[in-house]
């Protein structure tokens, strides 16, 4: 797709080109067997302000795609470019102002944060890391009054939180640090269903507040359609449709992507959930492999992989 990218404007905070990220395969033994390419050839710009969801079954590569652009996974081949630096030539040393300005939501509340502090220790932590010379306590004070977390309660340890409220703490670290960039993984997906619409709104209104950026890697498809400016299709490592989020769910192009909408959007949750379940598990979708070399423009913005 490289021909097709857009050139790296002002309105453009990352840049991906090209990125391969592989794993070896091991037996039982530890002999190498191969390699799985987690991410296998990846083109993508993510513009300024907006959502750029990821959307894609269990395995696709979303979580090692995010990594890569954090630079917690160091990519097998290709390149980053964050605000116009080119993260992946950057010595180790000099990385250290874009891990204040890119940061991770994950999804799981409990391993993100540590048990044996406060709420107010968890987020003062990351603070005192990457920014000494601010008043740590002042803005860890400020970013979880943002999250709704007050009073008392800021002395309080997670056990202590309810599930919803943890993410909050979570996202209050990510945010007191003041970043630009924030990587949502599957934010919501271990919360109940009626938190995560609360917790949808809180990332909302943060993004208008602080002007963030956000890569927001799901599987809830209805979320998405909600909050994304542009959608991205992630199967087995390649993109294979990106576009302007109502055009790819009102106009799918690529089989995969229908694949994904039909079994998604059933009218029942609990059926959704099951077939998607089945989907995951079943290794591989007959004809429904990325198979194309290019993304080709179908319409303005809107690529898909021929
Ligand atoms: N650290 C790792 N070591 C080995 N294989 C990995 C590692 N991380 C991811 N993978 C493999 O890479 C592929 C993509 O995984 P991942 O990025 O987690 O997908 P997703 O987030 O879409 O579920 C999977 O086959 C997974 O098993
Ligand atoms: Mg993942």
């Amino acid at each position: 797709m490289t021909d097709q990218t857009p050139a790296l404007t002002t309105g453009d905070l990352v840049r991906v080109q090209g990125l391969v990220k592989t794993f070896p395969v091991r037996s039982a033994w530890g002999r190498r067997r191969g390699v799985v390419r987690a991410v296998d050839g990846i083109d993508l710009t993510i513009r300024r302000g907006e959502t750029l969801a990821l959307v894609g079954e269990s395995g696709s590569g979303k979580s090692t795609l995010g990594r890569c652009i954090l630079q917690m996974d160091e990519p097998t081949s290709g390149t980053v470019t964050y605000d116009g630096v080119e993260l992946t030539s950057l010595p180790h040393a000099r990385r250290a102002p874009f891990h204040r300005s890119m940061q991770v939501i994950f999804q799981d509340p409990f391993s993100s944060l540590n048990p044996h502090r406060t709420a107010l220790q968890n987020v003062m932590e990351p603070l005192a890391v990457l920014t000494p010379d601010a008043d740590t306590r002042a803005q860890a004070v400020e970013a979880l009054a943002a999250v709704g977390i007050d009073g008392d309660a800021i002395h309080r340890r997670p056990r202590a939180f309810s599930g919803g409220q943890r993410q909050r703490i979570v996202i209050a670290r990510a945010i007191a640090v003041r970043p630009d960039f924030v990587v949502c993984d599957e934010p919501l997906s271990a919360l109940d269903m009626s938190i995560q619409a609360q917790v949808t709104h809180l990332l909302l209104r943060l993004q208008r507040e602080l002007q963030l950026t956000y890569l927001f890697i799901s599987h809830d498809l209805s979320v998405v359609r909600e909050i994304a400016d542009r959608t991205a299709v992630m199967n087995r490592g390649r993109i294979v449709e990106l576009g302007p989020t109502a055009e790819v769910f009102a106009s799918p192009q690529h089989a995969y992507t229908r694949h994904l909408l039909d079994a998604a959007l059933s009218t029942d949750p609990g059926t959704a959930r099951r077939r998607l379940e089945r989907i995951s598990a079943r290794p591989d979708p007959v004809g429904l492999e990325p198979d194309g070399t290019t993304l080709a423009e179908v319409s303005p913005g809107h690529f898909v992989l021929r």
